[in-house]
Protein backbone atom coordinates (compact mmCIF):
# COMPACT_ATOMS: atom_id res chain seq x y z
CA UNK A 1 0.00 0.00 0.00
CA UNK A 2 1.52 3.50 -0.85
CA UNK A 3 2.19 5.64 2.02
CA UNK A 4 -1.59 7.43 2.82
CA UNK A 5 -2.01 11.02 1.35
CA UNK A 6 0.25 14.26 3.36
CA UNK A 7 -2.09 14.99 6.13
CA UNK A 8 -3.88 18.53 5.81
CA UNK A 9 -2.67 18.82 9.70
CA UNK A 10 0.93 18.84 8.35
CA UNK A 11 0.28 21.84 6.28
CA UNK A 12 -0.64 23.85 9.50
CA UNK A 13 2.35 22.52 11.44
CA UNK A 14 4.36 23.98 9.00
CA UNK A 15 3.05 27.53 9.72
CA UNK A 16 3.05 29.51 12.51
CA UNK A 17 1.25 32.75 12.77
CA UNK A 18 2.82 35.60 14.52
CA UNK A 19 1.81 38.20 16.58
CA UNK A 20 3.24 40.21 13.82
CA UNK A 21 0.66 42.27 12.40
CA UNK A 22 0.25 44.68 10.08
CA UNK A 23 -2.31 48.49 10.06
CA UNK A 24 -4.22 49.44 6.97
CA UNK A 25 -5.31 53.10 7.54
CA UNK A 26 -8.06 53.83 5.02
CA UNK A 27 -9.73 57.23 5.83
CA UNK A 28 -9.59 58.04 9.01
CA UNK A 29 -9.86 54.19 10.07
CA UNK A 30 -7.10 51.61 11.14
CA UNK A 31 -7.35 48.20 10.12
CA UNK A 32 -5.13 46.02 12.28
CA UNK A 33 -4.82 42.08 10.29
CA UNK A 34 -2.41 39.58 11.75
CA UNK A 35 0.35 38.60 9.50
CA UNK A 36 1.06 35.05 8.39
CA UNK A 37 5.12 33.56 8.11
CA UNK A 38 6.05 30.49 6.01
CA UNK A 39 8.57 27.94 7.12
CA UNK A 40 11.25 29.98 4.88
CA UNK A 41 10.23 33.46 6.90
CA UNK A 42 8.45 34.53 4.15
CA UNK A 43 5.23 37.22 5.70
CA UNK A 44 2.31 37.32 4.24
CA UNK A 45 -0.34 40.26 5.27
CA UNK A 46 -3.83 37.84 6.02
CA UNK A 47 -6.24 40.48 4.60
CA UNK A 48 -9.31 37.93 4.45
CA UNK A 49 -10.88 40.55 6.64
CA UNK A 50 -10.38 43.48 4.81
CA UNK A 51 -13.57 43.59 2.56
CA UNK A 52 -15.77 43.15 5.43
CA UNK A 53 -14.14 45.65 7.91
CA UNK A 54 -13.13 48.30 5.29
CA UNK A 55 -15.55 47.55 2.07
CA UNK A 56 -11.84 48.07 0.35
CA UNK A 57 -10.28 45.41 -2.10
CA UNK A 58 -6.55 44.83 -2.41
CA UNK A 59 -6.19 45.49 -6.17
CA UNK A 60 -2.55 43.01 -7.58
CA UNK A 61 -3.13 42.55 -11.42
CA UNK A 62 -0.91 39.67 -12.30
CA UNK A 63 -1.00 38.49 -8.78
CA UNK A 64 2.81 39.86 -8.02
CA UNK A 65 2.02 40.45 -4.66
CA UNK A 66 -0.71 38.21 -3.49
CA UNK A 67 -0.51 34.79 -2.28
CA UNK A 68 -3.16 32.56 -3.41
CA UNK A 69 -2.81 29.25 -0.47
CA UNK A 70 0.13 28.05 1.56
CA UNK A 71 1.07 25.03 0.50
CA UNK A 72 4.01 22.65 1.68
CA UNK A 73 5.38 21.49 -1.65
CA UNK A 74 7.81 23.60 -3.53
CA UNK A 75 9.89 26.80 -2.32
CA UNK A 76 11.44 29.30 -5.02
CA UNK A 77 13.52 32.24 -3.59
CA UNK A 78 13.96 34.52 -6.53
CA UNK A 79 16.42 36.43 -5.27
CA UNK A 80 18.87 34.16 -4.53
CA UNK A 81 17.59 31.56 -7.59
CA UNK A 82 16.59 29.05 -5.06
CA UNK A 83 14.10 25.98 -6.15
CA UNK A 84 13.42 23.56 -3.86
CA UNK A 85 10.45 20.75 -4.05
CA UNK A 86 9.82 19.24 -0.40
CA UNK A 87 13.16 21.01 1.19
CA UNK A 88 15.13 19.26 -1.48
CA UNK A 89 17.87 21.84 -3.61
CA UNK A 90 17.05 21.71 -7.30
CA UNK A 91 20.48 20.81 -8.04
CA UNK A 92 20.75 18.04 -5.23
CA UNK A 93 17.83 15.93 -6.88
CA UNK A 94 19.44 16.44 -10.66
CA UNK A 95 22.41 14.87 -9.09
CA UNK A 96 20.64 11.94 -7.39
CA UNK A 97 17.57 11.70 -7.71
CA UNK A 98 15.24 10.43 -11.31
CA UNK A 99 11.69 12.02 -12.36
CA UNK A 100 9.63 9.22 -10.69
CA UNK A 101 10.94 9.49 -7.46
CA UNK A 102 10.77 13.60 -7.97
CA UNK A 103 7.12 12.44 -8.67
CA UNK A 104 7.11 10.47 -5.56
CA UNK A 105 8.91 13.00 -3.29
CA UNK A 106 6.36 16.07 -5.03
CA UNK A 107 3.14 14.53 -4.63
CA UNK A 108 3.61 12.53 -1.16
CA UNK A 109 5.71 14.73 0.84
CA UNK A 110 8.69 12.59 1.35
CA UNK A 111 11.63 10.58 -0.60
CA UNK A 112 10.09 6.72 -1.12
CA UNK A 113 12.16 3.92 0.46
CA UNK A 114 12.79 1.28 -1.67
CA UNK A 115 9.71 -0.63 -1.30
CA UNK A 116 7.06 2.14 -1.64
CA UNK A 117 9.71 3.85 -4.96
CA UNK A 118 9.22 0.19 -6.38
CA UNK A 119 5.46 -0.19 -5.75
CA UNK A 120 4.98 3.41 -7.58
CA UNK A 121 7.72 2.74 -9.90
CA UNK A 122 5.88 -1.34 -10.07
CA UNK A 123 1.68 0.78 -10.75
CA UNK A 124 2.98 3.80 -13.60
CA UNK A 125 4.55 0.87 -15.33
CA UNK A 126 1.57 -1.42 -15.36
CA UNK A 127 -0.67 1.81 -16.41
CA UNK A 128 1.25 2.76 -19.44
CA UNK A 129 -1.12 1.52 -22.47
CA UNK A 130 -4.68 3.08 -22.95
CA UNK A 131 -7.77 1.78 -23.38
CA UNK A 132 -7.92 0.74 -27.29
CA UNK A 133 -11.31 3.33 -27.80
CA UNK A 134 -9.14 6.05 -27.48
CA UNK A 135 -7.44 5.41 -30.12
CA UNK A 136 -10.54 6.04 -32.55
CA UNK A 137 -10.35 9.92 -30.83
CA UNK A 138 -7.04 10.65 -31.93
CA UNK A 139 -9.43 10.61 -35.68
CA UNK A 140 -11.52 13.26 -35.00
CA UNK A 141 -8.33 15.71 -34.74
CA UNK A 142 -7.18 16.97 -38.08
CA UNK A 143 -3.16 16.12 -38.57
CA UNK A 144 -2.38 19.70 -38.24
CA UNK A 145 -3.62 20.18 -34.35
CA UNK A 146 -1.51 21.25 -31.55
CA UNK A 147 -0.38 18.00 -29.94
CA UNK A 148 -1.06 20.50 -26.43
CA UNK A 149 -4.93 20.66 -28.05
CA UNK A 150 -4.60 16.82 -28.21
CA UNK A 151 -2.77 16.18 -24.58
CA UNK A 152 -5.31 18.81 -22.67
CA UNK A 153 -8.21 16.57 -24.76
CA UNK A 154 -7.56 13.76 -23.91
CA UNK A 155 -6.28 14.12 -19.90
CA UNK A 156 -9.85 14.92 -19.71
CA UNK A 157 -11.01 12.47 -21.63
CA UNK A 158 -8.86 10.53 -19.57
CA UNK A 159 -11.32 10.34 -16.83
CA UNK A 160 -14.47 9.24 -18.93
CA UNK A 161 -12.52 5.62 -18.54
CA UNK A 162 -12.58 5.99 -15.08
CA UNK A 163 -15.37 7.34 -13.68
CA UNK A 164 -14.49 6.50 -10.04
CA UNK A 165 -11.57 8.00 -9.82
CA UNK A 166 -13.06 11.44 -11.56
CA UNK A 167 -16.95 11.72 -10.09
CA UNK A 168 -16.34 15.31 -8.50
CA UNK A 169 -17.35 13.60 -5.21
CA UNK A 170 -14.01 15.01 -3.62
CA UNK A 171 -14.19 12.27 -0.86
CA UNK A 172 -14.53 9.38 -3.93
CA UNK A 173 -12.09 10.99 -5.78
CA UNK A 174 -9.27 11.29 -3.27
CA UNK A 175 -9.91 7.11 -2.38
CA UNK A 176 -8.78 6.84 -5.78
CA UNK A 177 -6.17 9.02 -5.49
CA UNK A 178 -3.31 6.88 -5.46
CA UNK A 179 -4.14 4.91 -8.69
CA UNK A 180 -5.40 7.97 -10.13
CA UNK A 181 -1.71 9.83 -10.00
CA UNK A 182 -0.02 6.95 -11.11
CA UNK A 183 -2.34 6.46 -13.57
CA UNK A 184 -1.92 10.14 -14.78
CA UNK A 185 1.91 9.83 -14.91
CA UNK A 186 1.93 6.59 -16.63
CA UNK A 187 -0.70 7.19 -19.73
CA UNK A 188 0.24 11.22 -20.16
CA UNK A 189 3.80 9.86 -22.06
CA UNK A 190 1.38 7.52 -23.85
CA UNK A 191 -1.04 9.91 -24.81
CA UNK A 192 1.98 12.30 -25.76
CA UNK A 193 3.86 9.80 -28.11
CA UNK A 194 0.16 9.18 -30.02
CA UNK A 195 -0.48 12.68 -30.84
CA UNK A 196 2.75 13.07 -32.07
CA UNK A 197 2.36 9.58 -34.50
CA UNK A 198 -0.79 10.11 -35.38
CA UNK A 199 0.62 13.88 -36.41
CA UNK A 200 3.71 12.10 -38.14
CA UNK A 201 0.74 9.89 -39.80
CA UNK A 202 2.80 6.81 -38.26
CA UNK A 203 1.28 3.48 -36.55
CA UNK A 204 1.02 3.69 -32.93
CA UNK A 205 3.74 2.10 -30.78
CA UNK A 206 2.49 -0.30 -27.93
CA UNK A 207 5.02 0.69 -24.74
CA UNK A 208 7.31 -1.98 -23.35
CA UNK A 209 6.99 -2.50 -19.59
CA UNK A 210 10.86 -3.47 -19.56
CA UNK A 211 11.73 -0.11 -20.23
CA UNK A 212 11.99 2.78 -17.61
CA UNK A 213 10.23 6.22 -17.76
CA UNK A 214 11.76 8.30 -19.95
CA UNK A 215 12.99 5.19 -22.44
CA UNK A 216 9.39 3.80 -22.60
CA UNK A 217 8.31 7.47 -23.89
CA UNK A 218 11.12 7.53 -26.38
CA UNK A 219 10.35 4.42 -27.48
CA UNK A 220 6.51 4.92 -28.28
CA UNK A 221 7.87 8.43 -30.25
CA UNK A 222 10.22 7.09 -32.26
CA UNK A 223 10.14 3.34 -32.71
CA UNK A 224 9.33 2.73 -36.26
CA UNK A 225 7.13 -0.18 -37.62
CA UNK A 226 10.81 -1.63 -39.09
CA UNK A 227 13.76 -0.41 -36.59
CA UNK A 228 13.72 -0.03 -32.51
CA UNK A 229 14.49 3.38 -31.20
CA UNK A 230 18.22 2.74 -29.74
CA UNK A 231 18.97 5.21 -26.90
CA UNK A 232 22.65 7.21 -28.26
CA UNK A 233 24.80 8.98 -26.01
CA UNK A 234 22.24 9.49 -22.56
CA UNK A 235 18.98 10.87 -24.45
CA UNK A 236 16.86 9.11 -22.03
CA UNK A 237 19.37 10.42 -19.11
CA UNK A 238 18.95 13.92 -20.57
CA UNK A 239 14.88 13.26 -21.30
CA UNK A 240 14.98 12.09 -17.90
CA UNK A 241 16.31 15.24 -16.19
CA UNK A 242 14.15 18.06 -18.38
CA UNK A 243 11.30 15.81 -16.36
CA UNK A 244 12.44 15.89 -13.01
CA UNK A 245 13.26 19.82 -13.43
CA UNK A 246 10.16 20.55 -14.42
CA UNK A 247 8.24 18.83 -11.92
CA UNK A 248 6.72 21.33 -9.73
CA UNK A 249 7.47 25.04 -9.17
CA UNK A 250 5.42 27.05 -6.53
CA UNK A 251 2.02 28.70 -7.89
CA UNK A 252 3.07 29.63 -11.63
CA UNK A 253 0.47 30.39 -14.10
CA UNK A 254 -0.52 26.47 -14.64
CA UNK A 255 -0.24 25.44 -11.19
CA UNK A 256 -2.58 28.20 -9.96
CA UNK A 257 -5.27 27.32 -12.75
CA UNK A 258 -4.71 23.82 -11.59
CA UNK A 259 -5.67 25.11 -7.92
CA UNK A 260 -8.36 27.33 -9.37
CA UNK A 261 -10.02 24.48 -11.22
CA UNK A 262 -9.62 22.21 -7.88
CA UNK A 263 -11.38 24.47 -5.83
CA UNK A 264 -14.53 24.18 -7.39
CA UNK A 265 -14.52 20.55 -6.20
CA UNK A 266 -13.42 19.62 -10.13
CA UNK A 267 -11.77 15.96 -10.39
CA UNK A 268 -8.05 15.58 -10.99
CA UNK A 269 -8.50 14.52 -14.48
CA UNK A 270 -11.01 18.00 -15.45
CA UNK A 271 -8.21 20.07 -13.26
CA UNK A 272 -4.56 19.02 -14.88
CA UNK A 273 -6.18 19.38 -18.33
CA UNK A 274 -6.97 22.91 -17.63
CA UNK A 275 -3.03 23.19 -16.49
CA UNK A 276 -2.22 21.97 -20.04
CA UNK A 277 -4.36 24.70 -21.47
CA UNK A 278 -2.74 27.68 -19.17
CA UNK A 279 0.97 25.85 -19.89
CA UNK A 280 0.41 26.06 -23.74
CA UNK A 281 0.77 30.43 -24.09
CA UNK A 282 3.84 31.40 -25.31
CA UNK A 283 4.69 33.48 -22.10
CA UNK A 284 4.53 30.68 -19.77
CA UNK A 285 5.33 26.75 -20.99
CA UNK A 286 5.07 27.75 -25.00
CA UNK A 287 8.21 29.58 -24.39
CA UNK A 288 10.95 26.46 -24.72
CA UNK A 289 9.10 26.44 -28.39
CA UNK A 290 9.46 30.08 -28.89
CA UNK A 291 13.02 30.06 -27.94
CA UNK A 292 13.93 27.70 -30.84
CA UNK A 293 11.88 29.59 -33.15
CA UNK A 294 13.99 32.59 -31.75
CA UNK A 295 17.06 31.11 -32.34
CA UNK A 296 16.49 29.61 -35.85
CA UNK A 297 15.20 33.59 -36.85
CA UNK A 298 18.30 35.03 -35.66
CA UNK A 299 20.36 32.01 -37.38
CA UNK A 300 18.38 32.61 -41.19
CA UNK A 301 19.23 36.50 -40.70
CA UNK A 302 23.19 35.25 -40.36
CA UNK A 303 23.26 37.27 -37.03
CA UNK A 304 25.45 36.16 -33.93
CA UNK A 305 22.31 37.45 -31.69
CA UNK A 306 23.50 41.29 -31.04
CA UNK A 307 21.31 42.62 -33.68
CA UNK A 308 18.35 40.64 -31.81
CA UNK A 309 19.53 42.32 -28.44
CA UNK A 310 19.65 45.33 -29.57
CA UNK A 311 15.72 44.65 -31.13
CA UNK A 312 14.75 43.24 -27.47
CA UNK A 313 15.46 46.27 -25.91
CA UNK A 314 13.84 48.51 -28.34
CA UNK A 315 10.80 46.53 -27.31
CA UNK A 316 10.67 45.63 -30.98
CA UNK A 317 11.09 41.72 -29.72
CA UNK A 318 11.20 39.60 -26.85
CA UNK A 319 14.27 37.98 -25.42
CA UNK A 320 12.31 34.39 -25.43
CA UNK A 321 13.75 32.61 -22.23
CA UNK A 322 14.93 35.17 -20.70
CA UNK A 323 13.12 36.90 -17.34
CA UNK A 324 10.81 35.42 -15.10
CA UNK A 325 8.38 37.05 -12.32
CA UNK A 326 10.23 35.30 -9.52
CA UNK A 327 13.77 35.10 -10.47
CA UNK A 328 15.39 37.87 -10.01
CA UNK A 329 18.52 35.52 -10.55
CA UNK A 330 19.94 32.58 -12.50
CA UNK A 331 17.28 30.23 -12.73
CA UNK A 332 18.75 27.31 -10.96
CA UNK A 333 16.86 24.85 -13.73
CA UNK A 334 18.72 26.85 -16.57
CA UNK A 335 22.40 26.28 -14.92
CA UNK A 336 21.91 22.94 -14.51
CA UNK A 337 20.00 22.24 -18.11
CA UNK A 338 22.75 24.24 -19.99
CA UNK A 339 25.49 22.56 -18.29
CA UNK A 340 23.68 19.18 -19.60
CA UNK A 341 22.87 20.61 -23.18
CA UNK A 342 26.98 20.87 -23.50
CA UNK A 343 27.63 16.90 -22.52
CA UNK A 344 24.71 15.70 -24.80
CA UNK A 345 25.95 17.48 -27.94
CA UNK A 346 29.47 16.34 -27.47
CA UNK A 347 28.11 12.83 -26.59
CA UNK A 348 25.97 13.31 -29.68
CA UNK A 349 28.96 14.94 -32.30
CA UNK A 350 26.41 17.21 -32.79
CA UNK A 351 27.40 20.89 -33.39
CA UNK A 352 24.33 23.15 -32.79
CA UNK A 353 25.02 26.56 -34.21
CA UNK A 354 21.90 27.64 -32.19
CA UNK A 355 24.04 26.59 -29.16
CA UNK A 356 26.56 29.38 -30.37
CA UNK A 357 23.88 31.77 -30.86
CA UNK A 358 22.36 30.95 -27.15
CA UNK A 359 25.52 31.26 -25.84
CA UNK A 360 26.07 34.68 -27.23
CA UNK A 361 22.68 35.54 -26.16
CA UNK A 362 22.98 34.80 -23.17
CA UNK A 363 26.86 36.20 -22.30
CA UNK A 364 25.50 39.73 -24.04
CA UNK A 365 22.79 39.91 -22.35
CA UNK A 366 24.02 39.31 -18.44
CA UNK A 367 26.63 41.88 -19.35
CA UNK A 368 24.13 44.49 -20.73
CA UNK A 369 22.54 47.07 -18.33
CA UNK A 370 18.96 46.89 -20.20
CA UNK A 371 18.77 43.23 -19.04
CA UNK A 372 20.62 43.72 -15.61
CA UNK A 373 18.62 46.52 -14.44
CA UNK A 374 15.70 44.54 -15.22
CA UNK A 375 16.89 41.49 -13.56
CA UNK A 376 16.61 39.24 -16.76
CA UNK A 377 18.47 36.04 -16.52
CA UNK A 378 17.53 32.73 -18.48
CA UNK A 379 15.15 30.74 -17.65
CA UNK A 380 13.91 26.96 -17.70
CA UNK A 381 13.23 27.73 -21.01
CA UNK A 382 16.44 28.72 -22.74
CA UNK A 383 18.30 25.54 -22.91
CA UNK A 384 15.85 23.14 -22.78
CA UNK A 385 14.75 23.14 -25.94
CA UNK A 386 17.97 22.41 -26.96
CA UNK A 387 17.96 18.76 -25.15
CA UNK A 388 14.87 18.00 -26.81
CA UNK A 389 16.19 19.14 -30.52
CA UNK A 390 19.20 16.55 -30.04
CA UNK A 391 16.70 14.02 -29.02
CA UNK A 392 14.95 14.65 -32.38
CA UNK A 393 11.69 15.85 -30.47
CA UNK A 394 9.82 18.39 -32.96
CA UNK A 395 9.23 22.12 -32.15
CA UNK A 396 5.80 21.23 -32.03
CA UNK A 397 6.23 18.61 -28.86
CA UNK A 398 8.63 21.07 -26.90
CA UNK A 399 5.42 22.09 -24.35
CA UNK A 400 4.19 18.81 -24.21
CA UNK A 401 7.47 17.28 -22.60
CA UNK A 402 6.85 20.57 -20.19
CA UNK A 403 3.50 19.05 -19.29
CA UNK A 404 4.68 15.73 -19.11
CA UNK A 405 7.14 16.94 -16.32
CA UNK A 406 4.80 19.49 -14.66
CA UNK A 407 2.38 16.69 -14.05
CA UNK A 408 3.78 15.38 -10.58
CA UNK A 409 3.32 19.42 -9.17
CA UNK A 410 -0.15 19.69 -10.77
CA UNK A 411 -1.41 16.15 -9.11
CA UNK A 412 0.53 17.17 -5.85
CA UNK A 413 -1.65 20.86 -5.70
CA UNK A 414 -4.87 19.11 -6.90
CA UNK A 415 -3.95 16.57 -4.14
CA UNK A 416 -3.31 19.47 -1.21
CA UNK A 417 -6.55 21.29 -2.14
CA UNK A 418 -8.70 18.53 -1.86
CA UNK A 419 -7.16 17.71 1.22
CA UNK A 420 -7.28 20.90 2.93
CA UNK A 421 -10.80 20.74 4.32
CA UNK A 422 -11.23 24.44 4.36
CA UNK A 423 -10.49 25.37 1.04
CA UNK A 424 -13.29 28.08 -0.68
CA UNK A 425 -13.79 28.02 -4.27
CA UNK A 426 -11.62 30.48 -5.99
CA UNK A 427 -13.20 33.50 -7.01
CA UNK A 428 -11.31 36.74 -7.11
CA UNK A 429 -12.97 40.84 -6.84
CA UNK A 430 -12.39 42.57 -9.50
CA UNK A 431 -12.38 46.69 -9.82
CA UNK A 432 -15.43 47.68 -12.58
CA UNK A 433 -14.93 50.09 -14.97
CA UNK A 434 -17.63 49.48 -17.29
CA UNK A 435 -20.59 52.17 -17.67
CA UNK A 436 -22.81 53.13 -14.39
CA UNK A 437 -26.15 52.44 -14.60
CA UNK A 438 -28.46 52.97 -17.63
CA UNK A 439 -31.95 51.52 -19.13
CA UNK A 440 -32.43 49.48 -22.18
CA UNK A 441 -32.68 51.60 -25.82
CA UNK A 442 -35.22 49.46 -28.09
CA UNK A 443 -33.77 48.52 -31.08
CA UNK A 444 -35.29 51.71 -33.01
CA UNK A 445 -34.43 54.43 -31.09
CA UNK A 446 -30.40 53.31 -30.92
CA UNK A 447 -27.52 54.99 -33.18
C1 LIG B 1 8.03 29.72 -17.31
O1 LIG B 1 6.07 31.20 -13.08
C2 LIG B 1 6.82 30.19 -13.26
O2 LIG B 1 7.33 29.58 -12.32
C3 LIG B 1 6.96 29.78 -14.72
C4 LIG B 1 7.97 28.70 -15.01
C5 LIG B 1 7.54 27.39 -14.43
O3 LIG B 1 8.41 26.54 -14.22
O4 LIG B 1 6.32 27.19 -14.29
O5 LIG B 1 9.25 29.05 -14.50
C6 LIG B 1 8.10 28.47 -16.52
O6 LIG B 1 6.97 30.11 -17.73
C7 LIG B 1 9.29 30.52 -17.49
C8 LIG B 1 9.06 31.85 -18.25
C9 LIG B 1 8.99 31.53 -19.73
N1 LIG B 1 8.62 32.76 -20.51
C10 LIG B 1 9.52 33.37 -21.25
O7 LIG B 1 10.71 33.08 -21.32
C11 LIG B 1 8.94 34.51 -22.07
C12 LIG B 1 9.88 35.73 -22.03
N2 LIG B 1 9.81 36.33 -20.70
C13 LIG B 1 8.79 37.22 -20.42
O8 LIG B 1 7.82 37.55 -21.26
C14 LIG B 1 8.68 37.69 -18.98
O9 LIG B 1 9.95 37.81 -18.48
C15 LIG B 1 7.83 36.83 -18.09
C16 LIG B 1 6.48 36.62 -18.68
C17 LIG B 1 8.48 35.51 -17.88
C18 LIG B 1 7.70 37.54 -16.76
O10 LIG B 1 6.98 38.67 -17.00
P1 LIG B 1 6.71 39.76 -15.86
O11 LIG B 1 7.21 39.32 -14.53
O12 LIG B 1 5.29 40.16 -15.97
O13 LIG B 1 7.69 40.92 -16.29
P2 LIG B 1 7.30 42.08 -17.28
O14 LIG B 1 6.73 41.50 -18.53
O15 LIG B 1 6.50 43.07 -16.52
O16 LIG B 1 8.74 42.69 -17.65
C19 LIG B 1 9.40 43.62 -16.79
C20 LIG B 1 10.30 44.44 -17.71
C21 LIG B 1 9.56 45.05 -18.90
O17 LIG B 1 10.33 46.16 -19.31
P3 LIG B 1 9.85 47.67 -18.86
O18 LIG B 1 8.36 47.77 -19.13
O19 LIG B 1 10.19 47.71 -17.38
O20 LIG B 1 10.70 48.60 -19.69
O21 LIG B 1 11.27 43.56 -18.30
C22 LIG B 1 11.07 43.52 -19.71
C23 LIG B 1 9.68 44.04 -19.97
O22 LIG B 1 9.59 44.60 -21.28
N3 LIG B 1 11.20 42.11 -20.08
C24 LIG B 1 11.84 41.68 -21.17
C25 LIG B 1 11.75 40.28 -21.10
N4 LIG B 1 11.06 39.90 -20.01
C26 LIG B 1 10.72 41.05 -19.39
N5 LIG B 1 12.46 42.33 -22.18
C27 LIG B 1 13.00 41.56 -23.13
N6 LIG B 1 12.97 40.20 -23.14
C28 LIG B 1 12.35 39.53 -22.14
N7 LIG B 1 12.31 38.21 -22.14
Amino acid sequence: MLKPHVKAVQLKASFKHMEKTASIHIEDKVYTYPVITGTEGEHAIDVRRLRKDSGFITFDEGFANTGSCESAITFIDGEKGILRNRGYPIEELAKHSGFLEVAYLIIYGELPTREQSSEFRAKVTENTAIHTNMHALFDGFPSSSNPMAILSSMLNALGCYYPEMASNNREQDLEHFDNAAALLISKVRTLAAMAYRKEMGLPFVYPKHDLRYAANFLHMMFTEPYKPFEDHAGLTEAIDLFLLLHADHEQNCSTSTVRMVASSGANLFASVAAGVCALWGPLHGGANTQVIRMLEAIHRDGDDGSRFIESAKAGKSRLMGFGHRVYKNYDPRAKIIGETVEKVLSKLGVDDPLLDIARHLEQAALNDPYFVERKLYPNVDFYSGMILRAAGIPVEMFTVLFAIGRLPGWIANWHEIATSGNTKIHRPRQIYTGPNERHFVPIEERG
